[in-house]
């Protein structure tokens, strides 16, 4: 399913507050190099994560699900002198990637890598975070949602990318077991009274959350 036509895509990044040069290195390194590069999550949910950071005047960020780097980039840059994000991945070689290319920024100096399974390093992370953003393994989403929410700081927001799974959310009986996972996902959120939450369609689907006031 066609859920962002590629003209509107364009247009929408060129008129967005770009991340830096070097989050489209990164991005074009990975394209050129790494296989599964659909995993990157592009320069609009770059855009948008980083403005999140601003608006929220996030300190501590996590996120889950590194692959090259991309996405941790784009919000460490944002982060202010004393911000930190932490990043979590299971993938020594793609996670390689991604160190090279912090290492050559002072926003990628704020990103600490956590290598290990997401549920192993979550449970020793004491928080709190202002912005958590999940994007790793569909099936773990609900598990990193309860994990996460006790770490929340107060006013903290939670975003979920690919919330849309290329339109198979809208009908899960044709939906492969990923599309499935984020659809159980998408309700369980929506029938959380404690959380309110927008499912934004950028890109793939980002699931904006946070505890109601
Ligand atoms: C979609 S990619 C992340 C993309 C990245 N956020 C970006 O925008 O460039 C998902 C990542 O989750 C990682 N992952 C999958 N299952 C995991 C698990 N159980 N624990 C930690 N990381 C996991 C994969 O190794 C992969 O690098």
């Amino acid at each position: 399913m066609d859920i962002n036509p590629e003209s509107i895509s364009r247009y929408c990044e060129s008129m967005s507050t770009c991340p830096s040069p070097l989050t489209e290195e990164l991005a074009v390194f990975t394209r050129e190099h790494v296989a599964m590069s659909v995993m990157l999550s592009g320069p609009l949910v770059g855009s948008f994560l980083g403005f999140l950071v601003s608006l929220l005047k996030a300190r501590c960020v996590l996120e889950i699900g590194t692959y090259t780097g991309y996405s941790a980039l784009c919000m460490a840059e944002r982060l202010p002198v004393d911000g930190h994000l932490i990043t979590l991945d299971i993938n020594r070689e793609t996670t390689d990637i991604a160190r090279r290319f912090w290492g050559r920024s002072e926003g990628g100096k704020k990103i600490e890598l956590r290598l290990g399974d997401a549920m192993e390093t979550l449970a020793v992370l004491p928080g709190p975070f202002d912005l958590v953003f999940i994007d790793a393994d569909k099936p773990g989403y609900p598990n990193y949602l309860e994990a996460c929410l006790p770490k929340l700081s107060p006013l903290g927001v939670i975003v979920a990318d690919n919330a849309l799974f290329s339109g198979e959310v809208v009908n899960p009986v044709t939906a492969t077991r990923n599309g499935q996972a984020v659809a159980a996902f998408n309700d369980l959120v929506r029938n959380n009274p404690q959380l309110e939450s927008v499912l934004l369609p950028v890109r793939d689907g980002l699931n904006v959350i946070r505890r109601r006031a």
